[in-house]
This record gives structure tokens, sequence and C-alpha cells, in this order.
């Protein structure tokens, strides 16, 4: 089994320098090879996503990513960013699937800025499909407004596309997804304004036919935004559009008490995917060693589990997360008084120790 690890930027290296280090005790044949990508790949190569990287991510079984970005390549032309590393791979590997859950951990419920009671034994699945919309939308560009308010001036336009072959996968997906969970989907859309939603609700009630064992409802975006807040916990599956599942996956991440735990996941049709921590490269933690490595080795544990079939190996990981926690192990964005703050490497010992234990105790 083949896994490219692409470390990025920021605290990308630290906390997949964790993960690596906990699947290397899991006596599998896993052969891992690292590349850069993002800002030190543009630094490296001069492109975010170079051509060995790419493919490198293609032969592999299994992709494992940190994190990319910084501040200081704001400047750069947009080709040249390394937001760029990321949807390059998402496009070139056809990763139309993004599975973010937003799980609380018994031990963190009060790390929760709401209050506990709406978010103790919290479990949703935010399905984001993540190849098309508005992010990969073409015409998009700048030009001389030919109308509008103020023609003649300068404009800025992307444009927002699904077509049906992409929202009918996605509805299998999340259709699917339900059945192995409270068989219910949530179906965001804005289709009281917008065209391409109004075509994604027809659809997905469409597919919907085929699951009569789900429940669907259909929800505005602005709507879910507030009930993810007011009432969490009536969610189960939710699926939406690109962009609208970017910003609601990090809200629904921040209703858990970190982004700092919480993995995601990256499929194409056959699932293989990428594997990475719903957060980002925090620039300005970088280097100090207190990021949380923990969605990152939660990340690799989806890995072993979707696209390596090794649901075993998985549980062990997620198992010794638990155990971690609850020997009261915090890194600093879980910290709550009463608790002991570790740095990252201290956490991935810690994980490393409770897979040994948990091998040695079954
Ligand atoms: C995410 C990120 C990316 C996105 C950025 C880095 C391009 O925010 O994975 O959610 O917007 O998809
Ligand atoms: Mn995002």
């Amino acid at each position: 089994m083949k896994i490219a690890v692409l470390p990025g930027d920021g605290i990308g290296t630290e906390i997949i320098a964790e993960a690596v280090k906990v699947l290397k005790v899991l006596d599998l044949p896993l052969e891992m090879e690292t590349a850069p990508v993002g800002g030190a790949a543009y630094e490296a190569a001069g492109h975010p996503l170079p051509e060995a990287t790419l493919k490198l991510a293609q032969q592999a079984d299994a992709v494992l990513f940190g994190a990319v970005g910084d501040w200081k390549y704001d400047k750069l032309e947009r080709a040249l960013r390394p937001e760029q590393a990321i949807l390059g791979l998402r496009k070139a590997l056809g990763l139309f699937a993004n599975f973010r859950p937003a799980i609380c951990y018994e031990q963190l419920t009060h790390a929760s800025s709401l209050k506990p009671e709406l978010v103790a034994g919290l479990d949703i699945l935010i399905i984001r499909e993540l190849t098309g919309d508005i992010y990969f939308g073409q015409p998009r560009g700048r030009r001389t407004a030919v109308d509008g308010h103020f023609p003649g001036s300068e404009e800025a336009f992307d444009t927002m596309r699904y077509s049906r072959p992409e929202i009918e996968r996605i509805a299998h997906v999340a259709f699917q997804a339900a059945r192995l969970r409270n068989r219910k989907v949530t179906s965001v859309d804005k289709a009281n304004v917008l065209e391409t939603f109004q075509f994604w609700k027809d659809v997905v009630t469409e597919v919907h036919a085929q699951y009569p064992d789900v429940e669907l409802e259909h929800m505005y975006v602005d709507n879910a935004a507030m009930q993810l807040v007011k009432a969490p916990k009536k969610f189960d599956v939710v699926v939406t559009g690109n962009m609208f599942g970017d910003i609601l996956s990090d809200e629904a991440a921040m209703l858990t008490g970190s982004i700092g735990m919480l993995p995601s996941a990256s499929l194409d049709k056959n699932n293989k995917g990428l594997y990475e921590p719903s957060h980002g490269s925090a620039p300005d933690i970088a280097g100090k060693g207190i990021a949380n490595p923990l969605a990152t080795i939660l990340s690799a544990a989806m890995m072993l589990k979707f696209s390596l079939h090794q649901p075993e190996a998985a549980a062990r990981i997620e198992q010794a997360v638990q155990a971690v926690l609850a020997q009261g192990l915090r890194t600093a964005d879980i910290w709550s008084e009463g608790t002991q703050k570790v740095s990252t490497r201290e956490m991935g010992d810690a994980v490393v120790a409770a897979v040994k234990a948990g091998t040695s105790a079954t």
C-alpha cells in the first residue's frame, strides 16, 4: 500500500510528522513517500503542485495531506498560490466527495462555544461536493462591465454551475452514507434565489426516489447556518455544494470545540482518496510545536478505513485518540482547567503509546 505524504506549509509539517509516526507502529506494509506541496513546493520548484508531486499522488493508493497556505504568498498571481495545489489535486484526482464529520468528543463537550447540552454527543456528517460549483465554473475573470449598476466600470465575475451527473453522484454518496447512520439527509441549497440550486434541489429529490428508507429534507443555506448553532443535533448527513459546504463545515467544526480535532476525506468514484485535517496551515502558530495533531491522525485513520481497507487498524487509532483524551492530555486549542497541556510531539507520542498499549491489551 503506497501513501503519498504531502505535508505542505505552516503547521502541516508538524502535524503530518505525528500522523506518520502513528502509521508506522501499525505493522502494516505501508510505503510512504513524501513530496512538497503548496508554498513549500513553490519555494522548492516554482509551482505549488509540481509535476512530480501530482504524479506521486496519482500513483499512490491514498494521499495524506497536511495543509497549505501562508499570507506571504497573497501577492502571487492566483495560479501560483499555495491553495491552487489542493484545488488542483481535487480536480486532477476527481475527488468530488468530501466527508467532513463533526463529532463532539465526550471529554471536549466543554471546549465548545455552545452550551454543553446543545453539543453533547453531537455526530453529524457534512458531505461537500468538491469539484464543481463556483469554485471551478468557467468563465471567470475581470472585464469592463457592459451592463449592471455601473456600465463601463471594472468588474469581476465567477460562474456558479452544476451538471446533472455531478449532483446525482454526490446525492447517491449522501443517501448511501445516511444508510450507515441515522438515515436522514438534509440537502442545503439556495433554491429561492439561484437557478443552480433550484436544479440541485430538483435532482436530489429525484435521486431520493431510490432511497425510500432515508428521510430527505431541504434547507436554505442561511437557515442551515442558523440551525447549526441553534439545534445541531437535529442533523445527521448534510449534503451541499462546494461553496456552501466550505462555509458550513467550518461552522460545524467549531461546534465540536476545536477544528483541530476534525479529519476529512475527499474521495473519487473508486474510493481512492486524499485525507487531510479540516483545518488550515495556521501560519500564526507554525513552528511553535503547539498545533493539535489529532485531526491529521484521525485523517490517517479515515484513510485506512476508506482507501486501504484496514478497518481494524483505523479502529485502533480511533481508540488510541479516545484513550489520550481520557488521560487528560490536551494541546493548547482544547486545553481547559484540570487537564494537562502537551505539545504537538507529546500528543503524537501519547497516541503512539496508546496504539501500542491497545495492541498488547487485545
Ligand atoms: C478547505 C479550504 C480550501 C477550500 C482552500 C484552502 C482552497 O478552505 O479545504 O475548506 O476553500 O476548499
Ligand atoms: Mn474551508
